[in-house]
């Protein structure tokens, strides 16, 4: 079933987002050349206990990491490691923080200096159908109509959509109903109404859709090893426009014009 929020949730959902956007600002601050995935990760943990939080993916179902940690050909699910980023790398980092029984669930893919052209541009598309998502995310519109106009505009591009990850409900849960897929039917799936809070999370191939798992039965490739791009921010359903939960602006102050995407 698909919760509908009560205003006083809406609020403990407001502020979960507002930390999760506010950690992966943090970990914004030390993504450059050199740095490893574990730095990041511990800047997050500790961010987020600072903040009276807890970092919901750590431990969840055994996933070892409070960021899962998205270089390059890894899609999602990524384990924080001794890898250190360099030139030339993209990292998505998501983030789920649970702030007094609220979740925020926010991904940001960020460039480690000077990126290919070629691969700054699937992070800008990516970007942008996120918020083509958003757009779409009106009440009295379906599930099937967001993920539609994702995988359209994507497709056009020249991109290839994930098939076996979704976005997703989430509030009090981590996961909720719905799922939230990137690719699918118009007019399709649950009917969106106000006080829902989902999850957009598009994760979108430069080559082909098909992943591979690793066999630690968490880390998610690209089969043909080309790059994967990832955005995510949780949003609220309204009578009018969605509600952005979780926001980028905090990053992009950090890293300023010239590094943003
Ligand atoms: N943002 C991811 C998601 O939407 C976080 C889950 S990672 C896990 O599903 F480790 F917690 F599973
Ligand atoms: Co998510």
């Amino acid at each position: 079933m698909i919760y509908i929020k009560t205003a006083e949730e809406i609020e403990g959902m407001r502020k979960a987002c507002e930390l999760v956007s506010l950690t992966l600002a943090e970990v914004a601050k030390w993504v450059t050349p050199g740095v490893t995935t574990r730095k990041l990760d511990n800047v997050a943990r500790e961010f987020i206990l600072d903040n009276g939080g807890k970092p919901a993916c750590l431990g969840y179902q055994g996933f070892p990491g409070t960021l899962c940690i998205e270089v390059n050909e890894t899609v999602v699910h990524g384990f924080p490691s001794g890898y250190a980023l360099k030139e030339g790398d993209i990292v998505g980092t998501d983030c789920v923080v649970e702030l007094n029984g609220f979740h925020g669930d926010s991904c940001y893919t960020f460039p480690i200096g000077e990126i290919d052209e070629k691969v700054r541009k699937l992070l800008v598309t990516t970007k942008e159908s996120l918020y083509i998502g958003i757009e779409t995310a009106l009440a009295g519109k379906r599930i099937g109509d967001i993920s539609n106009a994702i995988q359209t505009f994507c497709e056009k591009a020249g991109y290839s959509v994930v098939r076996e990850m979704c976005g997703h409900g989430i509030g009090k849960s981590m996961h909720e109903e719905p799922e939230v897929p990137n690719f699918g039917r118009r007019g399709i799936g649950p009917v969106l109404k106000p006080g829902m809070c989902i999850a957009i999370e598009p994760m979108i191939n430069m080559g082909s859709k098909n992943v591979v798992i690793e066999r630690n039965g968490w880390e998610c490739r690209t089969r043909d090893r080309r790059p994967s791009a990832h955005y995510e921010h949780t949003i609220l359903i309204t009578e009018s426009e969605p509600e952005i939960l979780t926001t980028f602006k905090y990053i992009e102050e950090v890293l300023g014009p010239e590094r943003m995407i």
